[in-house]
């Protein structure tokens, strides 16, 4: 019987940290899911840089704040592949807010926020868990942030839904195991349009200098780093879950 492959489901794949998941996952011989909720075209590219590594890649449009799409995404997955072994709750949104201006947030900006960040990653986790949970060694890997340490970043919603999806790694960690592993990375500033877009080309400039400049290893992080940080949790660190793994090139061995 020829050996079926591993299914690593990302979400928010088409873009940054998602897609070079997806890549490495692909780049190892695992069947992919790429997930996207606005532009196809750019799901679509990812998905056919997969195909041409040799495995099989399904494009889904989903909002992952709507529980019928996550639950849909997983009807999708099961249909398509018959397995998954490895979520990686990646889509995350945000507000590019000062951290003084408490009235440049809302109650609708946290609940928008906490939908995607938060609620969102908890549903793929129920949607996908009784097909996770039929694979030995199956993982969740939640993408969290730096902000959530070290209350820097876009807002502080922002860094409030993170807090919030390292509290929910944790939680899940004792529930779903043995059966499956939940962890989560927290990265520093990563090279993606994430900043490039919410800061404008000037202050994105500014921002990674500042970066480098106070950064022990003299670094940012790029995609792939986290990509390599989701194949080491997902598949390779079997003893270790609830586990939030901060990966930030130094920034919080200096005062920030
Ligand atoms: N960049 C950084 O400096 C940084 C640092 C720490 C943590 N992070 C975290 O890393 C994650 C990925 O960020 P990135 O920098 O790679 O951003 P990105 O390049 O802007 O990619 C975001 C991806 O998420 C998708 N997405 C957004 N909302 C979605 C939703 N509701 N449902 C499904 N997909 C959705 C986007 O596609 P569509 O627009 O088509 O939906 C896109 O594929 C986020 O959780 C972010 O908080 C980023």
């Amino acid at each position: 019987m020829v050996e079926q492959r591993k299914v690593c489901v990302v979400t928010g794949s088409s873009s940054g940290i998602g897609a070079a998941t997806v890549r490495l996952f692909a780049t190892n011989g695992w069947n992919v899911v790429v997930n996207y909720s606005r532009e196809a075209a750019p799901a679509e590219a990812v998905a056919s840089e997969c195909r041409a590594l040799g495995v099989d890649a399904l494009v889904v449009r989903a909002d992952i704040a709507a529980d019928a799409d996550c639950r849909r995404l997983a009807a999708l997955v099961e249909a398509r592949f018959g397995r998954a072994d490895v979520l990686v709750n990646n889509a995350g949104t945000t507000k590019f807010v000062a951290a003084q201006d408490l009235d440049g947030l809302d109650a609708e900006d946290f609940q928008r926020i906490y939908a995607v960040n938060v609620i969102g990653a908890f549903q793929m986790v129920r949607a996908l868990a009784p097909l996770l949970g039929r694979e030995p060694g199956a993982a969740i890997v939640n993408v969290s942030s730096i902000a959530s340490l070290m209350g820097t970043g876009s807002s502080l919603a922002y860094m409030a839904s993170k807090g919030a999806l390292n509290a929910l790694t944790i939680g899940l960690a004792r529930s779903l195991g043995p059966a499956i592993r939940v962890n989560a990375i927290a990265p520093g500033l990563v090279e993606t349009p994430w900043l490039q877009k919410g800061l404008g080309a000037e202050r994105y400039a500014a921002t990674v200098q500042g970066y480098r400049a106070r950064a022990a290893l003299d670094a940012v992080i790029a995609p792939e780093d986290v990509a390599e940080a989701a194949w080491f949790l997902g598949v390779k660190a079997t003893k270790t879950t609830g586990e939030v793994l901060l990966l930030d090139a130094g920034l919080r061995l200096t005062r920030g």
